[in-house]
Parts: structure tokens; sequence; C-alpha cells
């Protein structure tokens, strides 16, 4: 499988390249390409490629959509982490940082912009529809980072409120890479269906995982700041668990350093090592493995083809990720 994947990789690098195109102004076209190039997992592409495949559609059908994807998700990125105040995405400087806040806001203008115009090159008759998809998903991406901010004010939110804010912050927008290549692969009603259920469940297993890995990785592989959500008091899976599971020292303690920004080695480690005396770490990934499962299961809705069988590979793929 892998290099099934490594091939679709290249041709879905080969076209956000072209797209990517050098055009004037340099203080536009840099920054707007700046994390496209600094490469990334590419999921929301691959998984619309693999979905519009696993229901009998053709590669070529699908890869200005695969494009668009990308563009649409790094836009994403450059506004995120100026809203989460991070300097490291992809290994490399994140686009405020490198320039300024202005820069990457309208860096990331430019990115969503053109992630239409690429979307907008899909030859298929269901072109509106897709583009449907695409306008909603992010509308509902937007509502979830909203709460993810307004939830870093909040003393606690309840586990049923972050899967609501994850569902919407994280899973919208692959769930719209699984229902786009599902149209675009000409999948039935009940394929598709299939898709967007399976594509929700990776998602919410997706995000929990971030989550632990924020604390987890180092920084160096993860490309992004260790403990980055707990600088920001941000209710992760984590946090949630740990503020409803630890004892009044173990809580006394962290109240010292959620929200202390920078956190230092010693005190990353101290609070690692207060999600794992809380069972909080474990718990997470009991969490990824029970979704990933159930992810699982909604493909078994599509017929049994080679690529519905890759889908589930890179579902565990992305389960047992580190970075
Ligand atoms: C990061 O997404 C944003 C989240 C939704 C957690 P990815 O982990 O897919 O980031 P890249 O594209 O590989 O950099
Ligand atoms: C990101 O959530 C969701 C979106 C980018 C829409 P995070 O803020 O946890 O993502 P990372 O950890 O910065 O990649
Ligand atoms: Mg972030
Ligand atoms: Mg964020
Ligand atoms: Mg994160």
């Amino acid at each position: 499988m892998a290099g099934d994947l490594d091939a679709l990789r290249a041709k879905i690098e080969e076209r956000l390249q072209a797209v990517l195109a050098e055009q004037p102004p340099v203080s536009l076209y840099a920054p707007m390409a700046h994390l496209v190039k600094a490469g990334g997992k590419r999921i929301r592409p691959l998984l619309a490629i693999l979905s519009c495949r696993a229901v009998g559609g053709k590669t070529s059908a699908c890869l200005d959509a695969a494009a668009a994807l990308e563009l649409l998700h790094t836009f994403t990125l450059v506004h995120d982490d100026i809203m989460d105040r991070d300097d490291l995405r992809r290994g490399r400087p994140t686009v405020h940082a490198k320039w300024d806040e202005a820069t990457a806001i309208l860096a990331g203008d430019g990115l969503v912009t053109l992630a239409y115009q690429t979307m907008l090159k899909t030859r298929h008759p269901g072109l509106t529809d897709i583009l449907n998809i695409f306008t909603d998903g992010l509308l509902t991406l937007c509502k979830g980072q909203a709460l993810d901010k307004a939830f870093e004010r909040r003393k606690s939110v309840p586990l049923s409120g972050y899967m609501d804010m994850i569902r919407k912050k994280t899973s919208a927008l692959i769930e719209v890479s699984c229902e786009i290549g599902a149209v675009l692969g000409n999948a039935s009603p009940g394929e598709r269906r299939a898709l967007k259920q399976f594509a929700r469940r990776l998602g919410l297993a997706f995000q929990v995982q971030d989550d632990w890995l924020d604390v987890v990785a180092e920084q160096n592989v993860l490309g992004k700041p260790t403990a980055s959500d707990v600088m920001e008091k941000k209710k992760t899976y984590l946090t949630i668990h740990f503020l409803e599971n630890a004892s009044p020292a173990q809580k006394k303690f962290f109240a010292k350093l959620y929200g202390k920004c920078p956190l230092n080695k010693t005190e990353i480690t101290r609070i690692r090592n207060l999600f794992n005396e809380t069972k909080t770490l474990d718990s997470a990934r009991a969490v990824v493995m029970d979704l990933i499962k159930q992810s699982l299961s909604s493909l078994l809705l599509l017929p049994k083809t080679p690529y519905r069988e890759m889908l589930a590979a890179y579902a565990v793929e992305i389960r047992d990720r580190t970075y």
C-alpha cells in the first residue's frame, strides 16, 4: 500500500505545484506558498482520491478537487496559527512568525480563493453539489474554530461539548474530502453515506490523536510546538479528562502551568507526568482506538475492493501516527 499511496502523493504534489505557479507580487505569493511547500501529510487529498476510487471512480477525476482541499486546509492552518499564537508549523516558522499577521491574514485569503478557483476546474455534472459540500464544510469548520476559541475562557467544558467542537473544526473537512471523492466517483447514495460516516469517525479520532500528540510528541518530530494547547488553555480531550479525574493536589499543580506561556522542558515533563498519573493519556488512546474501530465498521458498507482496503489501512496509519 505504501507504494500506491506514494504514487498518489506524487500526483497531488504535482497538481499543487502547478496551481501555485509563481505570480507577482511575491509579497503575496511567497507567504501563500510557504506552508504548502513545507509538506504535510496530505491526508485530505488522499482521502478524497481513495474515496473516489473505492466507489469505482478515477484518480484523474479527483486531482483538482484534491489540490483544492489541501489549499483550503492550508488556509485554515495559516489562520489557526495566528489564533493559537503558534510559531512553528510543518517544521517551519508559521506564516505570521516569518512575515507578520497582516501578511498571514492576506495569504490565508489568497489560499481560500485559490482553493475555490482550483475546485472550479473540476469537470463533473455534480460540481454545484461539490461546491455546496465544500462551502458548508468550511462554514462548519469556522463554527468549530469559534467554539475552540470560546472554550479557552471557560473553566470547564463537558466531553459532549468538546466532541461537538472537534466534529466541526476537524471532522467537517475530512467528511467534505470523502464526500467530494464519493460524488466524483459517482457513488450511490448508500456509498456516499457510508464514506461520510467513515470520515466523521476518522476525523474525531484524528483530532483526539492530535490532542494527544500535542503533549506526548517531540517538537522536532511533530513540526509544531509541544504543549501549545496547555499554554493556550485549550479544552482538549486531555485537559478535559484531566480536570475531571485529577485530585485536588494534582489540579492545584496543573493550575500553575495551565495558560503559562512559554512552558519550559521541565514543566512540559511535569504535565506529561500529571496526564500519566490520571490515566489521561491512556484514556485518549483508548478513545482513538475505539473511534477508528467504528470508522472501519462504516467501510464495511462499501463494496469489497482493494481501495476499500487501502482506506482501512490508511485509517490505521492515521491512528498510529507520531506527527
Ligand atoms: C492539522 O492537520 C490540523 C488539525 C485538524 C489537527 P494535519 O495534522 O493534517 O496537518 P498537516 O497537513 O499534516 O500539516
Ligand atoms: C486545528 O485544531 C483545527 C483547524 C486547523 C481547523 P488545532 O489548533 O489543534 O490544530 P494544530 O494542532 O494547530 O495543527
Ligand atoms: Mg492550532
Ligand atoms: Mg486551533
Ligand atoms: Mg492541535
